[in-house]
């Protein structure tokens, strides 16, 4: 939008926060953005581990279908509901609840996206700076050769050590904020530019290196082979979890991105083409690390230290694994800052909406308060690693402040929002709008569209969110 048309709308009491730097540049811009925030450390950590803990095909196969039935319907509804808005969330929510005469309190949602965003970057960056140690330690061969203990006191060493966890998770945050502080074109729309397109180069690369062991039909069948003896109720619900984790859905990012998005370009194959990307990227991840798995006869259901305890093993007997443990580091820190950049994003974002805070003091409050937040996380996995502060609720028994962190956001939150935007679009916003932004016209894709948002997608939301609540 121009500066003047900005002036010619200004006047409501909304209108004063008009983005000053609208519009992505292209579709293609966007699509780079918000696969850049879906692609990261849940495809390419969290992804393997759990179909390595849920036993492979059977679990890709519900997985892949959640990402389907569930996942690309909310994030069309996300993206809409933000295009619509065309401001940060909780003002894109103020403003449809205006239009549409809906309660005010559906700003509340917003809000929620904003503390979840808040919450997942402060242990976010901290992952991420395992990231960055990890690059360290393949370039300097440190994997070569190592025994399983080796690798494993490797990986306690690095938890144990507060002050090394900090310094990697400052690191980790002061990047993030130097390319959100540039703003969306000169800083976001740049990098990720690079980034993505570097990311998706060093997995195809690494898939090759895969391909090349004697174990990579074994990888292959582990992934696409469905034996649904090995499928539990608890992996389908974890399946339709992670769908929304590693869309970045359900916390208004998707809705922030939308926002930007040019009128004319087409929410619908747009958020088809971002999910692709990102269900891409996770399976190019597993293809590259289960043939390694078993090729040094490793066990897949290691859980979360799959990556960092795991793969370092193999990288140590391949040839060529200090290069390629480096590469595959370097991907995952890619992979975990552009995600980050859009944790940041939505943040800066309203803190710059409200009067009298530029981008530089808005990342500056943002950054550096969900460092400080980090702290805890940092502090988790030692000094506090007994810590249990909220050990008195039931669900909470036993989990340090990292583990309530996830557990809240991921279990409670972003199912919660996604049901929420699913709701919104479904049921309250106005149906006229909804078509025109859509832009399907009013036939049978349009209609089993709102079938799935009114009725599918919340149910199968409502049961992740009772059962993790349960
Ligand atoms: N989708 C990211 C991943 O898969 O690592 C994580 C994430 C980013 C979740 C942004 C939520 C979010 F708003």
């Amino acid at each position: 939008m121009s500066e003047a048309t900005q002036t010619a709308t200004a006047g409501t009491v909304a209108d004063d926060a008009r983005h000053d730097n609208p519009m992505w540049s292209s579709r293609l811009a966007f699509i780079l953005a918000a696969s850049g925030s879906a692609v990261g450390l849940g495809n390419i950590w969290k992804f393997p581990y759990i179909t390595g803990e849920n036993g492979g095909g059977a679990f890709v196969l519900v997985y892949l279908l959640c990402i389907a039935v569930v996942g690309i319907p909310i994030m069309i509804a996300e993206v809409m509901i933000g295009r619509r808005g065309g401001r940060s969330p909780i003002n894109t929510l103020r403003i449809i609840a205006d239009r549409d005469k809906l309660n005010p309190r559906w700003k509340l949602l917003g809000w929620m996206g904003i503390a979840a965003s808040f919450l997942i970057l402060s242990f976010y960056s901290v992952i991420g700076g395992w990231a960055i140690n990890y690059v360290g330690h393949a370039a300097s061969g440190a994997f070569a050769g190592a025994s399983s203990d080796a690798i494993g006191s490797m990986f306690g060493g690095l938890l144990g050590d507060a002050s090394s966890l900090l310094m990697w998770h400052t690191l980790f945050m002061v990047a993030v904020m130097m390319i959100v502080v540039r703003g969306l074109k000169s800083g976001m729309e740049r990098a990720i530019n690079i980034l993505m397109p570097a990311l998706f180069l060093l997995l195809l690369v690494l898939v090759g290196y895969a391909a090349s062991t004697d174990e990579f039909s074994k990888g292959l069948n582990f992934l696409f082979a469905a034996d649904f003896s090995k499928l539990t109720t608890e992996g389908v619900l974890s399946a339709l979890g992670h769908a929304f984790f590693t869309l970045s859905l359900g916390m208004g990012v998707m809705l922030a991105y939308g926002s930007y998005l040019p009128k004319r370009v087409s929410i619908v194959k747009t958020a088809v083409t971002v999910s692709v990307v990102d269900t891409v990227v996770a399976l190019l991840a597993g293809l590259a690390i289960f043939p390694l798995v078993f090729a040094n006869g490793l066990e897949p259901g290691a859980g979360p230290g799959l990556i960092f305890q795991t793969l370092p093993l193999a990288f140590g007997k391949m040839a060529g694994g200090s290069f390629f443990g480096t590469l595959f580091f370097a991907l995952l820190v890619i992979a975990a800052l552009t995600s980050a950049i859009s944790l940041l994003e939505p943040v800066v974002e309203w803190l710059e909406e409200q009067k009298g805070i530029s981008r530089l003091t808005g990342t500056l409050i943002g950054g550096v308060s969900i460092w400080l937040l980090g702290i805890a996380t940092v502090l988790s996995f030692n000094e506090w690693a007994e810590f249990h502060p909220l050990a008195f609720l039931p669900v909470f028994e036993g989990k340090t402040v990292f583990d309530i962190l996830d557990y809240v956001t991921a279990n409670l939150i972003m199912p919660l929002g996604g049901l929420l935007i699913a709701i919104l679009a479904g049921w309250f916003m106005n149906k006229q709008a909804v078509e025109n932004e859509l832009d399907m016209g009013n036939g049978i894709g349009f209609k089993s569209f709102m079938f799935v948002l009114r009725f599918l997608a919340p149910a199968a939301v409502a049961v992740v969110f009772i059962y993790n609540l349960l």
